[in-house]
């Protein structure tokens, strides 16, 4: 059987990695910027990842959620800590589409509407809600085509305050930091007016952390950097530095009741070992400064390249935006200095790096698309 062929792949086949490099099968180094699409965080193979997923695995890989399991609650309290949101529930999931399926569920089991708001260039994920409330038309099949959803411009509050006064908006769903969409970062004032209006018409207030949180901004989430508490908050990639588990965030005010949400593999104990060690790693190694101080250091430096036209960010979630398609630029990075970057769009190269980047590493990576430029 030959693979359903969806995936523009560059002919790479990566076998190993360590921290921020990885290794291809013929031995050549590369220096990682691109995280395997920001869900590397704390670094490939880190030795305590590997050794608490080895020891859990040996232990127990599996049960359901029909019993109690002590390691769920263990994450949901770290994760609670770390992120600032003790008072709120978790509801673990697999993906970053499947968190974004459950948030929007649950607000219309809430307030019992049914449209929701997103924005221009918004990316959530490609199962059914999820792919609706996605601004790309192309992914989105007839099946999934069910009306559910108003575009807005980013930034535009007059317009969103129009679309809720109609009455049927059960929420709207915005990125801490948009991805795919250019690494575009909502105002503050924006956000804290969206919540505004959102908390006056009893509208959720969804934040898509699933790119931008996990410590990425240099925040744990990108949204706290405006001050705000969404009601609901999805999360994935990051947290699991690899093993797929997501999560949703859900503020006191829903009121579950059995059966509402479920999953299969949802917080199973592997994927609950796997997230653990990564928090425990983040918060050990203080991963989330170390994302702040090389994050300005990248932004500061790129800025001074000429050819560079923009570049915009938080932490270490960056966007370089040229005059001109970078797709030359990021394959002569790859095959010529051997550094895997990530891209949004044409013109954007998009870094999302693991957080444990060294300050020598990213002086390395300056260099050498220095010489990419020159
Ligand atoms: C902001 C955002 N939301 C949702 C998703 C979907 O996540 P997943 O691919 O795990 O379903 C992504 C994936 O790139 C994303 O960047």
């Amino acid at each position: 059987m030959k693979l359903y062929d969806v995936y523009p792949l560059f002919d790479v086949n990566i076998v190993r990695g360590n921290g921020c490099k990885v290794w291809d099968a013929n031995g050549t180094e590369y220096l990682d910027l691109y995280g395997g699409h920001a869900v590397i965080s704390i670094g490939h193979c880190h030795p305590r990842y590997v050794e608490a997923v080895s020891r859990q695995v040996s232990t127990l890989g599996f049960y359901s959620n029909s019993v109690v399991n002590t390691l769920q609650s263990k994450l949901a309290e770290t994760l609670g800590r770390i992120s600032g949101y003790g008072d709120y529930s978790a509801f673990f999931i697999n993906s970053g589409a499947e968190a974004n399926e459950n948030a929007l569920k649950l607000s219309s089991f809430h307030n019992g509407r049914t449209r929701v708001i997103s924005f221009s260039k918004a990316f959530h994920g490609r199962t059914s809600l999820a792919v609706e409330v996605t601004d790309n038309a192309k992914i989105i099949a007839p099946i999934n085509a069910n009306g559910h959803t108003t575009y807005i411009p980013l930034g535009d509050i007059e317009a969103v305050k129009a679309e809720i006064a109609k009455g049927d908006v059960t929420a709207v769903i915005i990125e801490g930091i948009q991805g795919v969409g250019g690494i575009r970062i909502p105002e503050v004032q924006f956000l804290r007016e969206l919540q505004e209006v959102c908390n006056s018409t009893g509208t959720t207030l969804i934040l898509d952390e699933i790119q931008s949180g996990c410590g990425r901004s240099g925040k744990f989430f990108a949204h706290q950097w405006a001050g705000i508490r969404p009601d609901i908050i999805t999360v994935a990639k990051g947290i699991g530095n690899g093993f797929p588990i997501g999560c949703v965030l859900i503020s006191p005010k829903f009121t579950p009741w059995a059966g509402q949400l479920g999953t299969t593999f949802g917080g199973n104990h592997l994927a609950c070992a796997a997230a653990q060690a990564v928090l425990d790693v983040m918060d050990n190694e203080k991963l989330i400064d170390n994302a702040n101080t090389v994050g300005a250091y990248l932004m500061q430096e790129l800025s001074k390249i000429e050819r560079i036209k923009e570049v915009r960010g938080r932490g270490l979630m960056i966007g370089i935006e040229f005059n001109e398609p970078i797709k030359d630029i990021r394959r002569r990075l790859l095959f010529e200095e051997h550094i895997f970057t990530g891209v949004s769009g044409t013109n954007v190269i998009r870094l999302l790096p693991p957080l444990s980047l060294t300050m020598q590493q990213a002086e390395e990576f300056i260099t050498r698309l220095k010489r990419v430029l020159a």
